[in-house]
């Protein structure tokens, strides 16, 4: 029971159809948390971790049918079609909802609903926004704990009429009476990831995993709060944030919008290559932006955890994650060792001579499988990463400078390229493509647009997105407004190797973003954006071979000539809807691009 008549009233609506055997209204505590694991490790779902080894951490794994994001059963459920736009999958949400409803009556009979108030950023920051998630899994409870700021304070702030976004979960498998639960109940036959954008709320059904069951994340701080933000002038968008300052102490914030599983957990963290540069983290994955009575974005990171994919995460390749995860962490899907340590695909040079696999199986080096599941996650608290920011909960937020998008190409697109205005770079978003990974069920590798790493995100018509983009800019300042740059650490030589070696080394590029933005960096114009200039990208003691370095940097410009039929194509999805500063863009790219061709053949 709370002061709030509209929360009291609906979660008492909720019990009613969900029918748990009790309701437990969660408080946030130290304890909260701990029964939490303990209920989890007894059911099964959970095993503790060596505690000397990995302190207050356990190991959970999944059903094998439950491992990802549904793209396929997530549904923006807006009253018209044509809000969800040519991206989104649809359904009528008065349709939807009694088909929901019928799911979800009964649905959490032999289980335990609990109620989890939580604030997505700083509690009472005026950017922060308030959700109450219902759910019947500990291991969301236990989630939410770390991802988001949860319990008492945030009824407080509540208050008697504050306004919250509602979501409903159930993993979607009751128990008959006597009926001995599974270790990871949840439902493979039905998922419904729905949600309402015009009355803020998500219903979620049939998965315990991630995205889908940790309503705070992607749920709500990027689709409802996407439409939020439309509505209101501000940004929600799928961005790490990060500090860099240069060994005079200057320091600018920056933010970066990169797909699932492309980075940005890495980014955000990394340990610079370059001496006297250093990188602070804000957050590692969703960046909400507002103005400033100063009229610059600022930027808060609306989680307090990292749910970061553990392959390829080591001491080499991201330090400051494997310090993050070193205790009160959740490890799911990866790999256990015979002395009660976690294991997954390149976190040691060589693997162990034997392990457990995430689906229970013994393995061994040569058995050719991989031991952890390539979206294997870690649950862990922002505040014990080594590099975190002293403005990382600051309510103001932090101002942002640039902002990067970028995607995995192995061809065509360069290392940087720096977009000439706001609705240059609004373009490079909207024309974002990246190969698809194991972060959503699906095929691997596969290209697709990705406007703005939103594909999956976005809780309204995609061409009305890219509207409001352009929008927020002519508002600003053009001055003050963040410079845009499109990034890609993943372009590949004729042997199918990287070019570029990426994680730390990627400090050159934001040394040059910072370079540009304090006013001293060099570039040069090219068809698709400015370049650095020769000898402005800092390549000091870079072991990489010179023509590596000219291929990544090139320009592409057939590449880009051929790809733009594909632009178009991808842009005429929006109809109506694609904004002319957009069609004004991609004309005056294919000028620019026949131009080159034009002074190349004449040269
Ligand atoms: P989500 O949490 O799904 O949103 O992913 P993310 O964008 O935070 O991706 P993350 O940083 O976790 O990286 C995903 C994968 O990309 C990991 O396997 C990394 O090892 C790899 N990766 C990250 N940065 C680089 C890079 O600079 N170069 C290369 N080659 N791989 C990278
Ligand atoms: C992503 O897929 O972009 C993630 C992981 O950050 S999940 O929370 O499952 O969406
Ligand atoms: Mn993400």
């Amino acid at each position: 029971m709370t002061t709030n008549k509209k929360l009291d009233a609906w979660v008492n609506e909720m019990a009613v159809m969900c029918q748990p055997d009790r309701v437990v209204w969660c408080d946030g505590s130290e304890l909260e948390y701990q029964t939490m694991l303990r209920l989890m490790v007894q059911a099964g779902t959970a095993m503790w971790l060596d505690q000397k080894k990995r302190p207050n951490s356990v190991y959970v794994r999944s059903n094998p049918a439950d491992v990802a994001r549904v793209e396929e059963f997530t549904f923006i459920c807006a009253k018209d079609k044509d809000d969800a736009g040519p991206t989104n999958n649809w359904r009528d949400p008065a349709e939807i909802k009694q088909t929901l409803t019928g799911l979800f009556t009964g649905a959490m009979k032999g289980r335990t609903m609990y109620v989890i108030p939580y604030s997505m950023g700083p509690i009472g920051s005026p950017i922060a926004k308030i959700g109450i998630e219902i759910t019947d899994s500990p291991y969301v409870v236990a989630n939410m704990h770390t991802m988001a700021r949860v319990g008492k304070k945030v009824i407080e702030v509540l208050g008697a009429d504050g306004e919250f976004v509602r979501g409903l979960h159930s993993v979607g498998a009751p128990l008959a009476e006597n009926q001995p639960d599974v270790p990871w109940p949840c439902n493979d036959k039905t998922k419904y990831i729905c949600h309402f954008p015009e009355t803020r709320e998500i219903w979620s059904y049939g998965s315990g995993y991630g995205g889908n069951a940790l309503l705070g994340k992607k749920c709500h701080a990027l689709r409802i709060a996407s439409v939020q933000a439309r509505d209101e002038g501000w940004l929600a968008e799928h961005m790490l944030i990060l500090g860099i300052t240069d060994p005079a102490g200057k320091k600018i914030y920056v933010a970066a919008a990169f797909p699932s599983a492309c980075g940005k957990t890495n980014l955000a963290m990394m340990n610079p290559t370059i001496p006297g540069w250093k990188i602070e983290t804000i957050g590692d994955d969703i960046a909400w932006m507002k103005f400033g009575p100063d009229g610059r974005l600022y930027a808060i990171n609306p989680e307090a955890g990292f749910f970061g994919v553990a392959p390829g995460t080591s001491m080499k390749s991201n330090p400051n994650a494997m310090l993050t995860a070193a205790k009160n962490s959740i490890f799911t899907n990866v790999a256990v060792t015979p002395d009660g340590d976690i294991w997954w695909e390149e976190m040691t040079d060589a693997p162990p001579p034997e392990l457990t696999d995430w689906l229970r199986r013994p393995w061994n080096p040569g058995c050719g499988r991989k031991a952890a599941h390539p979206n294997a996650r870690f649950t862990t608290p922002a505040r014990q990463c080594p590099v975190i920011s002293p403005d990382w909960e600051n309510p103001k937020g932090v101002p942002i400078s640039a902002m990067l998008f970028g995607g995995r190409r192995a061809t065509v697109v360069p290392l940087v390229n720096e977009a000439l205005s706001w609705q240059h770079g609004t373009f490079l978003g909207a024309i974002m493509s990246s190969e698809t990974t194991a972060a959503a069920a699906g095929k691997v590798g596969a290209l697709r647009y990705d406007p703005f790493a939103m594909l999956p995100f976005c809780g309204y018509h995609m061409g009305d997105y890219f509207g409001h983009w352009l929008k927020v800019g002519a508002k600003a300042e053009a001055a003050k407004l963040p410079r845009i740059y499109y990034v890609n650490w993943f372009r590949k030589g004729a042997d199918g190797k990287f070019l570029w070696p990426g994680y730390g080394e990627n400090s050159r590029v934001l040394k040059w973003v910072f370079e540009r933005v304090t006013g001293t960096g060099k570039a040069v114009d090219t068809p698709i954006g400015r370049l650095p200039a020769p000898g402005a990208l800092d390549l000091t003691g870079l072991a990489v071979p010179e023509a590596s370095l000219a291929e990544v940097l090139r320009v592409d410009v057939e590449g880009w000539t051929s790809e733009l039929p594909l632009i178009k194509e991808h842009l005429a999805r929006f109809g109506a809807k694609l904004p002319q500063g957009i069609r004004d863009e991609l004309a005056a790219l294919e000028q620019r691009l026949q131009g080159s061709k034009v002074s190349a053949g004449a040269r």
